[in-house]
């Protein structure tokens, strides 16, 4: 254990938003404290020429299911029946302990392969698989926000018992309690009230309550379908709940805040954004499970009008894929047919400079750990993934550039291998068969 340095191509974020290319770059890290020493150019007559290496901090999703891994790939009708048939099923399943272990497992390593260091996400309503999940995270030694999710009513869909909501709340208090902060801070708890349709008022109240007063981050679903939006409308209006819109429900309730962190928001009206803007919620564009899913498409551009944050996430499975560059590109392509389907025409199409900053500074800045990770810079912890162009690689792209590079990243997957990750100074496996 000492020094180590890494040689390459430099991706880097920086604080105004843009991505600064270093070519012929090092960084050196202290493997025993995990921080990094030092970033710069090489002298380059001094190294092997590392043309084909790039090193870039390793990415942040910020929304997933871990028990969801085995649908992915499973094309169902829309969001309801897609959870009913598929998804709930699948969850139920995290009963057992064994089962919820390896694929807990495998969800990491997946995300890791993907060069991913640091996940949001979802476990089951099960406690002892919620603390499996995070067993498994610590082992392997990513940075994971896990949250037991929340459900106190069952939509007449769910195939086993749901816990009260004094049980949900005591069980998530259980795990926060044992979880947060835990791994050298790598793990931290999230409440995770599953969405409204699955959710009392009681439950989303005390919720807020709670996870405001200990300062935890809380995750839930908004806006994603617009048969979820009537259906949880009328749910909540039959129940007489003065609610005009489904963000009501998160701002009556107190869900809404600095750290609340609500996936999808495809439907939303302007008084409804005004409300999340105001809370300082963040909105979590989840562009592939948008696709998949039939749910429909996010206006990035016009959603950045009101200046409110706004992250990436994969939302496996209703996205198929743990990969954050794929994510990356699905954000892209999104906000091409924002624009198809507006006449206008009025907004720039996302750029992978700025996808790539979302999902590695951004993502990290809507965790408050930008001061941690999310980028390469000295005195933060040496998060890494080292990516191997192949010869192909040059072929398509300007080298000197970093939206260029950027682009094979997100279209061209086959002209490079992600090669090494490091979390903290150190190197991960990524093999998971052998465990
Ligand atoms: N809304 C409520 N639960 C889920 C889920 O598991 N996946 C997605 N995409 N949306 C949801
Ligand atoms: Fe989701």
């Amino acid at each position: 254990m000492g020094k180590k340095e890494l040689f390459g191509t430099i991706l880097n974020p920086t604080k105004n938003g843009s991505v600064e290319l270093i070519k012929n770059g090092f960084v050196e890290f202290d493997e025993k404290t995990g921080k990094i020493l030092k970033v710069g150019k090489t002298n380059s007559k001094t190294v092997k020429s590392t043309e084909n290496v790039f090193i870039i901090p390793g990415m942040v999703d910020l929304h997933s299911h871990i028990p969801q891994l085995p649908g992915v790939g499973k094309n169902a009708d829309e969001l309801l029946p897609w959870l009913k048939n598929h998804i709930f099923p699948l969850e139920v399943r995290f009963s057992q302990l064994d089962y919820a272990e390896k694929v807990s497992r495998f969800f990491f390593k997946e995300a890791l392969r993907f060069g991913t260091t640091t996940i949001v996400a979802y476990a089951s309503v099960h406690k002892e698989a919620t603390d499996v999940a995070f067993e498994v995270a610590k082992e392997i030694g990513i940075r994971a926000f896990i949250g037991k999710v929340m459900m106190d009513r069952d939509m007449k869909r769910y195939p086993e018992e749901l816990p009260l909501m004094s049980r949900n709340i005591k069980d998530s208090i259980d795990l926060a309690k044992k979880w947060h902060n835990s791994n050298q801070g790598r793990l931290q708890y999230i409440f995770t009230p599953r969405f409204a349709a699955s959710c009392t008022m009681k439950l989303l109240e005390k919720t807020a309550k709670v996870a405001k007063e200990g300062g935890f981050y809380i995750q839930t679903h908004l806006a994603e379908n617009q048969s979820e939006v009537k259906f949880i409308k009328s749910l909540f209006e039959r129940e007489r709940h003065r609610v005009p819109t489904n963000t009501h429900i998160f701002k009556k309730s107190d869900i809404l805040g600095e750290k609340t962190l609500l996936a999808h928001c495809l439907y939303l009206s302007p008084p409804e954004l005004q409300l999340i803007k105001e809370s300082g919620s963040k909105i979590i564009h989840c562009p592939t499970s948008n696709i998949f899913l039939q749910s429909g498409f996010m206006p990035y551009r016009r959603y950045e009008t009101y200046e409110i944050p706004i992250g990436l996430g994969t939302d496996v499975a209703g996205g198929y894929t743990l990969s954050m560059f794929n994510c990356m590109r699905d954000a892209i392509e999104t906000s091409k047919i924002v624009n198809l389907l507006n006449d206008n025409r009025p907004y720039p199409i996302l750029q992978p400079t700025e996808v790539f900053w979302v999902s590695t500074l951004g993502g990290a800045k809507i965790l408050q750990l930008d001061e941690k990770i999310g980028s390469i810079e000295e005195n933060k912890d040496a998060d890494l993934v080292v990516i191997k162009a192949k010869p192909s690689f040059s072929f398509y792209c300007n080298m000197d550039d970093a939206n260029s590079i950027l682009q094979n990243f997100i279209y061209l997957p086959t002209t490079y291998n992600i090669e090494k990750v490091f979390i903290a100074g150190k190197e991960i496996d990524l093999n998971y068969e052998q465990n």
